[in-house]
């Protein structure tokens, strides 16, 4: 059994984390004084977000060297005493891998935008036009009119996907192809466990296509793996590849690209199903989900630190999610939602259990978001997506006990229904009825039920459409997971033959039929 198809994950924003250093922003030292919390969550592996010197226009996305640690974080000594106390704690830890362009303030790039003959010229994508690849979408688009932009030192255009501040590498210059795998060694040989690749469908640009998915690009993603494969068979690669499903699985190639890939469409009707009582979209797009190599596994999520993504659904879809989940429209942002899932939730406890179960008894690797385990809330006034970025709630003291500085680089949330003083991981620790406690023991149930991470998945269909039922199986495995979208008592009569016990609940007993209560949710195992 590989590690990762099993593995429960954990995104973690490293400014947002703990501050150990006082000068509020989160860095390695707080984390390093976090890793019990992690330990006693029972996460598996840490996805850290991209900790590299940056300018900080997209985040840390926007990398100016591939081989530092930004110094709000700490040294690389420091980076590589944390991957060691991660790796005591039997946690694994991938990096954030963003190959697909760099900071404009990257020296590359300083370099190849000086002349025309500058020996990088050619690690960018230069034109003397703006017109060339026209059948290409702009993805930020609230901020971008064109994916070129106009460098005047020159006089041409440079490409970039995403902010013009983040121009795109040049994938079909050897050299950068050579890079890439020159940083992947330099991380890996400090004794990550993997990458969590960036914008992975994007790396090559060909006249007359949307230059996404394209056959040079799965090469050259092959390739990664091929190294991978030969120097660190252990290590893993994650795909961002916001796609619909019969694009993203080809990510895997034949079990020779990505070990796991995310999983976009699923994530969006998931709240669909909820908002609408009605199982349909989650069936129908699982339905539309190729079956993907042996060895491989899906990424699945509720939520993370980009805005919730409504790329992956219809026109009409995406108006409905907008109407229902982000009513003020500030807090839209390109395609997506800039909210956080307790308050997607209305802050209602038995919707954010409900979706928590739907991740962890649906097929795929659940990847939580840091905060989501306690219910944190957003903050709409901060800039792009910073409003789900802000400090861990760690306690009711000042600064939720993030940090002992007098300037935070975001403000704590400190709202009436979703504020530090009533959020906080100290006060859900102490009470076994927590949303923390509930979660944690959901990770700790599922990891003790492998069928959950690598069973078959069959829908039970005759259910009214606000039952969303279905069996999970290996072998001899057999769970039965039960979820109720509705806000009314839902009456399931259980398949004859098989006796049952409650997989979350010792306790309970279970008879030839269950009813679950508004939002309700059962994990039940056969017994043989
Ligand atoms: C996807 C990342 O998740 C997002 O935060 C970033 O802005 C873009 N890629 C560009 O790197």
């Amino acid at each position: 059994m590989s590690w990762h198809t099993h593995a429960i994950f954990y995104e973690l924003y490293l400014r947002a984390f703990a501050d150990g250093n006082g000068d509020g922003h989160g860095d390695f030292i707080g984390l390093r004084d976090k890793l019990d919390y992690l330990e006693w969550l029972g996460v598996d592996c840490i996805w850290l977000l991209p900790m590299y010197p940056s300018p900080l226009k997209d985040d840390g996305y926007d990398i100016a060297s591939y081989y530092g640690i930004h110094p709000d974080y700490g040294l690389l000594e420091d980076f590589k005493m944390t991957v060691d106390a991660i790796h005591e704690r039997g946690i694994k830890i991938i990096a954030d891998l963003v190959i697909n362009h760099t900071s404009d303030q990257h020296p590359w790039f300083q370099e190849s935008r000086r002349s025309k003959t500058s020996p990088m010229r050619d690690w960018y994508v230069w034109s003397p036009t703006d017109e060339r690849y026209q059948d290409v979408r702009i993805i930020f688009v609230d901020t971008e009119t064109s994916n070129w932009a106009y460098d005047e030192t020159t006089g041409e255009y440079y490409w970039h996907r995403f902010y013009s501040s983040q121009p795109d590498l040049n994938f079909d210059n050897p050299k950068v192809r050579e890079e890439v795998l020159r940083i992947m060694k330099f991380w890996l040989d400090l004794g990550i466990d993997g990458f969590r690749a960036d914008a992975v469908p994007y790396l090559f640009e060909r006249e007359g296509t949307n230059c996404e998915n394209l056959p040079e690009t799965h090469d050259y993603l092959k390739q990664m793996r091929r190294f991978i494969d030969t120097h660190y068979p252990n290590a893993i690669l994650l795909a961002e590849a916001n796609q619909w499903p019969r694009d993203v699985v080809d990510y895997f190639g034949d079990g020779d690209e990505f070990h796991l890939c995310f999983h976009f469409p699923v994530m969006p009707r998931l709240y669909m199903a909820l908002a609408k009582a009605d199982r349909t979209s989650v069936v129908d797009i699982l339905a539309d989900t190729p079956p993907i190599p042996k060895g491989t596994q899906w990424g699945t999520f509720l939520r993370n630190h980009d805005e919730l993504t409504l790329e992956m659904v219809t026109e009409e879809e995406r108006q409905f999610m907008w109407a229902y989940y982000s009513p003020d429209p500030k807090q839209r942002i390109n395609l997506g939602i800039r909210r956080r899932l307790a308050p997607l939730m209305g802050g209602d406890r038995r919707k954010i259990e409900l979706m928590h179960s739907m991740l962890f008894t649906l097929p795929g690797a659940p990847v939580l978001y840091y905060g989501d385990e306690i219910g944190m809330g957003d903050n709409i006034a901060l800039f792009d997506r910073n409003g789900v970025r802000t400090p861990m709630q760690w306690s009711g003291a000042p600064n939720a006990g993030f940090s002992s500085a007098k300037d935070l680089y975001a403000p704590v949330i400190d709202d009436a229904t979703f504020g530090y003083q009533r959020v906080n991981v100290a006060a859900q620790r102490n009470d076994p009825t927590s949303l923390l406690h509930t979660v944690r023991h959901m990770i700790m149930t599922r990891k003790a039920l492998p069928v959950l991470a690598d069973g078959d998945l069959d829908w039970l269909h005759d259910l009214p459409k606000h039952a969303l039922c279905f069996w999970r199986t290996s072998g001899e495995q057999r769970v039965l997971a039960l979820h109720n979208l509705a806000d009314a008592p839902l009456e399931i009569a259980l398949p004859d033959g098989a006796a049952f016990s409650d997989a979350l609940d010792a306790t309970a007993t279970v008879d030839s039929s269950v009813t679950l209560s508004a939002y309700g949710y059962r994990w039940l195992q056969t017994r043989t």
